[in-house]
């Protein structure tokens, strides 16, 4: 779809508008596939869960190109879902397909033949899919192991984050898709998600896992990187002052040697207040379907 003399998708600061190819770009970069999921009722298991569910989202957790260009699970997998419209050039065909073995994301498993795949719903009809969910065989472990170090050239992956990721996706489902099929890409769901991810990111620090600790400070990070975008709007400078200095909050905690409680206290102190702030901006900023609407020159 060509928007003539409008803003094109590269002059909004979004960047899923980069990889979608969309009949209505305004509606795809506003809405999503609804999330299907059941949480464990083991606390262990929903904690892992948690942790799988914010490094599904997070950039960082692969690695050469696809980090560098931004791209998390979620890219493709939106909501664990998938992705109608995505289309990345060298790694798709079809809108929503991608080849995870072309050798533009990977040193490693690059097969030199170019075979996109539509994308998978990580909550589609078990009968469908082709990696085994049963916990005692490990394949999802395996699979996504080799997704994030081989097809994404990511670096080791810390062992609870692989076990969380893989816990994360075996709570998707179909029985679990309740109400509407798209939900709107709201700013609330997001800072829920950097505040879970900081507080899970606490946690492993104080049980002793650094790795684990840091990945998701540097995805709360990202996340913040991702509402950033969204305040790109004439007159939101001062929220996206607010969110350089959260940033940098949790930058100080990702870069320091040892990391304790106390290290939150900054953070903590000050993250209610910026979230009224940034809640009180949503309305004027690119969450709104009628601010990107007009961006893009539509009305
Ligand atoms: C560039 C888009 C893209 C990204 C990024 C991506 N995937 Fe996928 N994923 C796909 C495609 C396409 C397939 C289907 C491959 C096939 O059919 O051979 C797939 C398949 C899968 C499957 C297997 C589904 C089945 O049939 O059982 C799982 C699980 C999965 N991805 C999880 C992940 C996780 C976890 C991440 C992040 C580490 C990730 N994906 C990142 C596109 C992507």
């Amino acid at each position: 779809m060509l928007l003539i003399g409008a803003a094109t998708p590269a002059d909004l600061p979004l960047r899923d508008a980069r990889w979608l190819t969309s009949p209505d770009l305004a509606a795809d970069l506003t809405h999503q596939p609804a999330e299907c999921r059941s949480p464990s009722h083991d606390a262990a298991l929903r904690r892992s869960e948690e942790i799988g569910r914010i490094a599904f989202r997070a950039p960082l957790l692969l690695g050469g190109q696809a980090a560098r260009a931004g791209l998390s699970c979620a890219t493709c997998h939106r909501n664990g879902r998938t992705n109608a419209h995505f289309h990345f050039p060298g790694l798709s065909g079809d809108a929503g397909t991608a080849d995870v073995t072309a050798s533009l994301m990977s040193s490693h498993r690059g097969d030199g033949i170019f075979n996109p795949k539509p994308i998978p719903d990580l909550a589609g009809d078990p009968a469908k899919l082709k990696i085994s969910r049963d916990p005692k065989r490990q394949d999802l472990e395996k699979f996504i192991h080799g997704l994030i170090t081989q097809e994404f050239d990511g670096p080791e992956p810390p062992p609870a984050v692989l076990d969380a990721i893989a816990a994360y996706v075996r709570s998707m489902s179909p029985g679990a898709c309740k109400g509407p099929a798209d939900v709107p890409v709201v700013l609330g769901t997001m800072l829920d998600d950097v505040s879970e991810a900081v507080r899970l990111a606490e946690d492993s620090f104080a049980a002793g896992d650094k790795q684990t600790g840091r990945l998701l400070v540097g995805a709360a990070r990202s996340m913040l990187g991702m509402i950033d975008e969204r305040f790109q709007v004439p007159g939101e400078e001062g929220s996206r002052r607010l969110l350089r200095e959260a940033d940098s909050d949790l930058k100080a905690i990702e870069l320091a040697n040892t990391v304790s409680a106390r290290s939150f206290d900054p953070w903590r102190s000050k993250w209610a207040e910026r979230v009224r702030q940034f809640r009180s901006a949503e309305a004027r900023s690119l969450f709104s379907e009628s601010v990107v609407r007009r961006r893009l020159g539509e009305r």
